[in-house]
């Protein structure tokens, strides 16, 4: 295959970016879309010019770290898998394909197609947690029944793997659906309840703080979550923050 690629170049967060246009040839249909992006890197390489800057790490779905928004869709066309999953199959010999940066307030580029994700790193470290007595009474946490019904919900919401594309489909740049799948894969199992109150009010107060925006119930992004988070995460977070602001001290 031989495509046209344009991609956002941007040199740091101070400078102004700019779409770059780059013909690449000889294409496999097998290969990942970033496979794809380190044929184009070797390539600058050899003619001396500057690699694009991307973020990856696992290469299969589970770190978050790939984030791209290709052709204007987040992970690119296909659904409920992360860019390093995508094929170049899913495109035709002779496309022009467009690669920019997620583009968020709460996401700065740092280069090219990199962001900066630390803010959910900092609403994690506000309470996306169980803190844990480990001085050696602590209970089994098996000895604990979980209805499955609960433990199945539980465990939908905790493989929210943190990419970001939410925000990055969502108008409002919110990132609710990130902050209540963590918020709910604690509040539906007995050893999360305990902090429940605190986490969901720290956690969404420190969304806010990160300059993430509000939900319309647009819903675009269950759409493009590549783990098909659910918005019913959202409705229990509100539900969890509600009941957490009257109740807390
Ligand atoms: S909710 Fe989905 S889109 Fe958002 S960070 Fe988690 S996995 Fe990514
Ligand atoms: S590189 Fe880890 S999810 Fe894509």
């Amino acid at each position: 295959m031989n495509l046209t690629l344009k991609i956002w170049r941007q040199k740091n967060a101070d400078t102004t970016g700019s779409v770059e246009t780059y013909p690449i040839s000889d294409v496999s249909p097998d290969m990942s879309f970033l496979e794809m992006l380190d044929v184009l890197n070797e390539q600058l390489i050899n003619e001396g010019k500057e690699p694009v800057a991307f973020d990856h790490d696992c290469r299969e779905g589970i770190c978050g770290m790939c984030s791209l928004y290709i052709n204007g869709q987040a992970h690119g066309p296909d659904r409920e898998i992360t860019t390093c999953q995508l094929h170049m199959r899913s495109f035709k010999d002779g496309d022009t394909i467009t690669i920019e940066p997620w583009r968020a307030a709460g996401f700065p580029v740092v280069k090219d197609l990199v962001v900066d994700r630390g803010g959910f790193d900092r609403i994690m470290n506000a309470g996306g947690f169980v803190s844990v007595n480990t001085s050696g009474n602590t209970i089994d946490a098996n000895a604990i029944p979980i209805p499955k019904a609960d433990a199945d919900e539980a465990f939908d919401a905790a493989t929210s793997i943190g990419c970001g594309a939410c925000v990055a489909t969502c108008k409002n740049a919110a990132a609710m659906l990130f902050v209540s799948a963590k918020v709910s894969q604690l509040a539906l199992l007995p050893q999360g309840k305990v902090e429940a109150a605190d986490r969901v009010l720290n956690m969404v107060n420190q969304m806010e703080l990160e300059g993430f925006g509000n939900c319309t119930n647009t819903g675009a992004c269950e759409v493009e979550c590549p783990k098909g988070i659910s918005l019913d995460n959202i409705a229990r977070m509100n539900r969890e923050y509600l009941s957490a602001s009257f109740t807390s001290k």
